[in-house]
C-alpha cells in the first residue's frame, strides 16, 4: 500500500476506498469493455462471481463522499498537469477503446464535443445516448473529481456492456484555460459547454473566469464554423459577463431564444449537470446563452 497522501489517516474508510478504486481504475480505464470480457472486468474490480450475471448491474457507482476535495483549484498554478505537445501526439484511442477500429488499431473518429469544467460528469452521461456517434470529452482540473468521473464511466460501461453504452464519453484532468490547443486542432469541435462555471465573484478574481476575450479566441480556434458555445449559470452577473464578452468577440454571434427552445442540448444542459440539479432544488434561476462560431473573416 502507498503512503497516505497529506494528512489522510491510512486506516480511514476514505483512504482504503480511494486506494482500491485507484488500483481498479489503473486496470480498467483503458480497457474495451463488452459482453465478451465483462466477467473478467468485474473480477478485476473485485466483484464476487455470484454478482456477475449477464444483464445485471455489476459495479456500484462511485460514492461522491470518498472523492471530496476543495471546491476551487487555482487555474493559474502549475498543477503538474500532463498534456501533449500538440494534438497529433494525443493518444485518444486509450480514452475511447470501444471506437478503435480493430483492422487499423486506430480511433475511427475525433472528439467533437467538449464539456469544459465538467465537474462530476452529469452532462456527458446524458449527452452520451443523445450523440452515440460523437466522441465527448470532459475536461476537469480537480484530481479527485476527475477520478470520480473515471470511476463512474468504468461502472457505466461495465453495467451496460451488453448494449455497448457510454463508450463515447471520457474525462481528462486538464486546465482548459491553459492547454486547449494542445489537445484539439483548429476547427475540431462542434460544441463546447460551459455549465455553471466558477463565478469568481470578487473583481480582482475576474481574470480567473473561464470566459475572457483571450480565451474566447482559443475557443474560436478549436471550434468549427457553425459550432456552438453553450453557457449556463445561476449567477446573473457572470451570465452578463459571458454574454458581453461573447458579443464583443468578432467570431461569435448569439443564437436566438427560439433556437435555444428547439435545441436538444439546451434542454440536456439545463437539467443534467450536478450544479444545475442543485440550483433546481433551491429553485434558483438559470441563465442560458448560446453562441455560434462565425466564419473567419476574409483577409484582404
Ligand atoms: C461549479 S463547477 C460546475 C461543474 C459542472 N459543469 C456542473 O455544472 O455540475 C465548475 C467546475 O469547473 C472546474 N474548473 C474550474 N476551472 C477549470 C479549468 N481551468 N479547467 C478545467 N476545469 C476547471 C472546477 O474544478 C469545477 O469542477
Amino acid at each position: 500500500m502507498k503512503a497516505a497522501p497529506g494528512n489522510m489517516d491510512p486506516s480511514s474508510k476514505r483512504y482504503i476506498y480511494r486506494v482500491n478504486k485507484e488500483e481498479n481504475r489503473k486496470e480498467l480505464k483503458h480497457v474495451r469493455i463488452d459482453e465478451s470480457n465483462v466477467q473478467e472486468v468485474a473480477k478485476d474490480a473485485g466483484v464476487s462471481a455470484s454478482k456477475v450475471k449477464k444483464g445485471k448491474k455489476i459495479l456500484d457507482l462511485p460514492k461522491k463522499k470518498y472523492y471530496r476535495q476543495r471546491a476551487h483549484s487555482n487555474p493559474f498554478s502549475d498543477h503538474q498537469l500532463e498534456y501533449p505537445e500538440c494534438p497529433a501526439d494525443m493518444d485518444w484511442a486509450r480514452l475511447y477503446p470501444g471506437f478503435v477500429d480493430s483492422a487499423t488499431g486506430k480511433l475511427s473518429r475525433e472528439v467533437t464535443i467538449a464539456d469544459i469544467g465538467c465537474g462530476f460528469g452529469g452532462l456527458m452521461i446524458d449527452l452520451s445516448p443523445a450523440f452515440p456517434q460523437e466522441l465527448i470529452l470532459g475536461m476537469e482540473i480537480r484530481v479527485q473529481v476527475t477520478n470520480y468521473v473515471e470511476d463512474r464511466i468504468i461502472a457505466l460501461r461495465t453495467n451496460h456492456a451488453r448494449e455497448q453504452q457510454y463508450q463515447n464519453i471520457n474525462v481528462l484532468r486538464g486546465n482548459a484555460m491553459k492547454f486547449l490547443p494542445n489537445f484539439f486542432h483548429k476547427a475540431q469541435l462542434n460544441k463546447m459547454f460551459f455549465c455553471f462555471p466558477d463565478p469568481h465573484f470578487k473583481q480582482r478574481k475576474h481574470k480567473a473566469r473561464i470566459v475572457t476575450s483571450t480565451l474566447l479566441s482559443e475557443y474560436a480556434y478549436v471550434l468549427k464554423e457553425g459550432g456552438v458555445v453553450y453557457t449556463i449559470t445561476d449567477v446573473e452577473d457572470l451570465h452578463n459577463w459571458m454574454v458581453s464578452h461573447l458579443e464583443q468577440h468578432p467570431l461569435f454571434k448569439r443564437l436566438s431564444k427560439e433556437w435555444e427552445q428547439n435545441d436538444k442540448c439546451v434542454e440536456i444542459m439545463t437539467n443534467a449537470t450536478e450544479e444545475g440539479k442543485k440550483v433546481a432544488r433551491k429553485q434558483g434561476a438559470k441563465y442560458i446563452a448560446c453562441f455560434e462560431r462565425l466564419p473567419d473573416p476574409e483577409i484582404i
